[in-house]
């Protein structure tokens, strides 16, 4: 529904049988029925309200990925909502604390629960970008999107569509996700039960859980019948812990077929050509490639070069083989939309996060397990401040609320794939990665962790306050 200040979007959370793999049929836990979940499509400074109906049988949380929200609509972690039915995991207190780590402290009692189902309004109140929404609970995120709660929320602007880039059914967004199957068909995940657990299964747990099978909106290496016209391509890595360097195979003539025009925070200052782009946990790449640039009826693949198994393979694109070009008035201008430099000379704080596994408490931010309602940091609104991340890990560190820009990585040039706002960057090991912030408008509890969603579950997480 709309009215005239306002969209409003009804999900119910539910249980659905998909069909993922052929004659098989896969439990999932969706938005809506299917996965990804419905794509929400917003305007620029128009509000959407979702309204959220739980009839799963546990306790979730819903987080809009990149959305610049007030805090009680931002899905703090232990701001639960219910199941409509009590079932098993429906107990609040009890199911609010970490599975994966037994012998840490439960904090359920601090949940803020509502029954049932919930409001969460979004100001939209930010550029043209492509987000996405996604469960968020404290503890269980990394099951919860393994079993299907992840959807595309996608904000427009007139900046952007005075351009002229590909839109309408050329403009895709592409949830990449990895998974794994059991022989009946249904998601394999780890259990977060140590009774259950399998030897072996544990250590796969501790560095993020991957899968064997890449899906891409859902689907296991699907074929895209594209005409000879550029496309836009929404990328997001919407996998719980696995990287992709992703290629076109075969390239087109002289290469730099993936010409990059947006990140996670909307478009670029001008478009960059790659051959190839990464992608870690959470990140978004807005690319377009110009598939007539390729002779008709060429078959052209999407490859993950990270990975030499089943999941090298991610899509196809099929050309089509008509020997007349379709109308494309589509374009790439070399100067996209403006991107403020935030100056880092401005910052009136510096802070250090070291992202590092402990032997007493799992994954943790300085030192410190995730506790609800202990702040890591309070910035106050209106300021940049600058933050380091270091590491000697792999960690895609996300924070919430405000896009940033990244100064650096161990001191000099920030990566290729860091241009623009963006809201994770990949740390990689040995890496110290500067970003500058700027904080706004809303106050309150917000997160910062580590987007490996089962780092994340065990605890690698802090909130930041702002004031
Ligand atoms: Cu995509 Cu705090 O999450
Ligand atoms: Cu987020
Ligand atoms: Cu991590």
């Amino acid at each position: 529904h709309s009215d005239g200040t306002s969209d409003l979007y009804e999900i119910t959370q539910q249980v659905a049988q998909l069909q993922i793999l052929p004659g098989l049929t896969t439990p999932a836990w969706t938005y809506g029925g299917t996965f990804p979940g419905p794509t929400l499509v917003a305007r620029a400074g128009r509000r959407t309200t979702v309204r959220h109906r739980n009839e799963l049988p546990g306790a979730t949380v819903v987080h809009l990925h990149g959305g610049h929200t007030p805090a009680d609509s931002d899905g703090y972690p232990t701001d639960l909502v219910l199941p409509l039915r009590g079932g098993a995991g429906s107990a609040p207190a009890a199911t609010a604390c970490m599975p994966a780590m037994p012998a840490m402290p439960c904090h359920g009692t601090t949940a803020r629960s509502t029954p049932g189902g919930r409001e969460y309004t979004y100001p939209n109140d930010q550029r043209a970008a492509t987000l996405w929404y996604h469960d968020h609970r404290m503890g269980f995120t990394g099951p919860a999107v393994w079993r299907g709660l992840a959807g595309f929320h996608l904000i427009h602007d007139d900046e952007e569509e005075a351009l002229r880039l590909p839109r309408g059914d050329r403009d895709i967004p592409l949830m990449i996700t990895d998974r794994s199957f059991a022989e009946d068909g249904s998601f394999q995940y780890p259990s977060s039960d140590p009774a259950l657990r399998v030897p072996g299964v544990t250590d796969a747990y501790m560095d993020g859980v991957l899968g064997d099978v890449v899906l891409v909106n859902g689907a296991p290496w699907p074929v895209l019948h594209t005409e000879r016209a550029r496309y836009r391509l929404r990328l997001l890595n919407a996998s719980n812990a696995r990287p992709y360097r992703l290629e076109l195979h075969p390239q087109p003539p002289g290469g730099g077929g993936l010409v990059q025009i947006g990140g996670d925070g909307g478009l670029l200052e001008r478009p960059v050509r790659h051959d190839a782009v990464e992608l870690a946990p959470a990140e978004r790449l807005d690319v377009v490639v110009d598939f007539s640039s390729y002779r008709p009826g060429t078959r052209v693949q999407l490859v993950n070069r990270f990975a030499t198994d089943t999941t090298a393979m991610v899509m196809r694109f099929d050309i089509s083989s008509a020997q007349v070009a379709p109308t494309d008035d589509s374009a790439v201008p070399e100067r996209l939309a403006p991107v403020e430099r935030l100056d880092p000379a401005k910052a009136v704080a510096t802070r250090t996060f070291a992202l590092r596994q402990s032997r007493s408490s799992g994954w943790t931010i300085n030192g410190l397990p995730y506790l609800p309602g202990r702040a890591l940091a309070r910035p106050r609104l209106g300021t940049v401040e600058t933050w380091r991340f270091v590491t000697d890990f792999h960690h895609p560190v996300h924070l919430h609320l405000n896009h940033f820009q990244v100064l650096s990585r161990n001191g000099r040039a920030p990566g290729p794939y860091d241009g623009g706002w963006k809201d994770t960057v990949d740390l990689r090991p040995a890496e110290a990665v500067e970003l500058a912030v700027r904080f706004t408008d809303h106050r309150g509890a917000f997160m910062m962790h580590c987007h490996n969603l089962e780092h994340e579950d065990m605890a690698m997480m802090g909130d930041f306050v702002t004031e």
